[in-house]
């Protein structure tokens, strides 16, 4: 693979993680019950908005590089209680995050350097995700 084939490659991987996000959030925000459920339920309100454009920009990416935007969604993994979604939500954020860690660095030897700050910007709005979810399972 070349950079280009591969930061495509890495792209539509981005692209799946988002929009499973997208489907997780919009679940979770229905289904989250107690105190912490009251909590992340406003949380992934937001969120999942930011996640839906994060995918519609990566789909319109690929796209633009030349690439099929992959939009197959893997399947809902699920959990009982509020703290147990919640954990399972900051791994997921915390692997995106090393995800467009790396994303960056392709984008840079791609020459892509527009998509490089593109990239810097969702990284830093997945890292407040990660964060509000650090706080509230604290
Ligand atoms: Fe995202
Ligand atoms: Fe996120």
């Amino acid at each position: 693979m070349n950079p280009k084939q591969a930061l495509i490659h890495g792209l539509n991987e981005d692209l799946k993680r988002e929009l499973s996000a997208v489907i997780r959030y919009l679940y979770q925000a229905s289904v989250a019950t107690g105190i912490i459920g009251h909590e992340l339920r406003e949380m992934l309100k937001q969120e999942v908005g930011s996640e839906l454009e994060h995918a519609r920009f990566l789909a319109d990416k690929v796209a633009a590089l030349g690439g099929k935007p992959d939009v197959t969604v893997p399947p809902l993994v699920e959990h009982k209680t509020a703290q147990q979604m919640a954990k399972y939500d900051l791994t997921q954020e915390r692997e995106v995050i090393k995800a467009y860690t790396e994303r960056v660095k392709q984008a840079e030897t791609a020459g892509e350097l527009g998509l490089k700050v593109h990239l810097e910007n969702m990284l830093s709005e997945e890292t407040d995700h990660a964060e509000e979810l650090e706080r509230l399972i604290r």
